[in-house]
């Protein structure tokens, strides 16, 4: 088993990810929303690329059951029925509804992986069940990093580096690329104050301006999801584990 980390979606094209098995991670706040929201019974979570797209699949979608969600600059978009913040995914709001998701980084890079054979999304709150799962089917991986804008992010960084060490623990002989070594240094200065690099991290001090400190303290829980979000014909649901 080989891992690899791409640390920006901007490294690659789409068909990088073509028969790959690939880990997504927006730790701020993408996949702790999909990872939040599949754990409160949503039936299924629909990433796109465009706020444009989102507003036309919704036109079609089935009446009462589908809710569209994400965020611009960090704020609830106009005419969406849900911001990007976890706490507003609760099992009252989305047990049994279809969930469309723009966000400016994190559903971008689950859609840019499509191809992917395998794909998952990560956070801090599923990094176990992750790790987990990836040792059952075994194969090579590849974690994609959401980053911002195009450009690195530590908090994604981090929470590749403890993934992939968490990987270690169990197969000592998985072997990492350069990129993950470096996300492991990372992740050790940061892995016993997860707050505090959520709360100094560039987005994090976006999200704590905006009024978003209470979503830094959920993001920054380690392993108390145990599901496994699984993109599989355009949608997220919950994989099938394999033990
Ligand atoms: C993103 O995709 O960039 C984020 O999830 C942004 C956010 O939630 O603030």
């Amino acid at each position: 088993m080989k891992i690899h980390t791409l640390l920006s979606p901007h490294n690659v094209d789409d068909l990088f990810f073509t028969g790959k098995t690939t880990v997504v991670i927006d730790v701020l706040r993408a996949t702790t929303v999909i990872a939040t929201a599949v754990k409160n019974g949503a039936r299924e979570v629909i990433p796109v690329g465009t706020i444009e797209f989102a507003v036309k699949i919704s036109g079609n979608a089935f009446g009462g059951y589908t809710l569209l969600g994400g965020e611009r600059n960090t704020k609830k978009i106009d005419g969406f029925n849900l911001g990007n913040s976890p706490f507003e995914y609760t099992e009252e709001t989305v047990s049994g509804k279809s969930i469309i998701l723009f966000t400016t980084n994190g559903s971008k890079a689950i859609v840019k992986a499509k191809f992917s054979e395998n794909l998952f999304m990560c956070c801090f709150n599923n990094l176990k069940s992750i790790a987990g799962h990836l040792l059952n089917i075994d194969k090579d991986v590849v974690i994609l990093c959401s980053g911002s804008h195009g450009m690195f992010c530590i908090e994604d960084t981090v929470c590749a580096g403890i993934l992939a060490s968490e990987i270690r623990k169990r197969k000592p002989d998985v072997e990492f690329t350069d990129a993950v070594k470096a996300s492991i240094v990372l992740s050790e200065h940061y892995e016993h104050d997860l707050i505090n690099l959520l709360t100094e991290c560039e987005h994090g001090k976006l999200l704590t301006a905006n009024g978003y400190e209470r979503d830094i303290e959920y993001c920054a829980r380690l392993n108390n999801l145990d599901v496994i979000p699984f993109f599989s014909s355009g949608v997220i649901k919950l994989a099938v584990r394999q033990e």
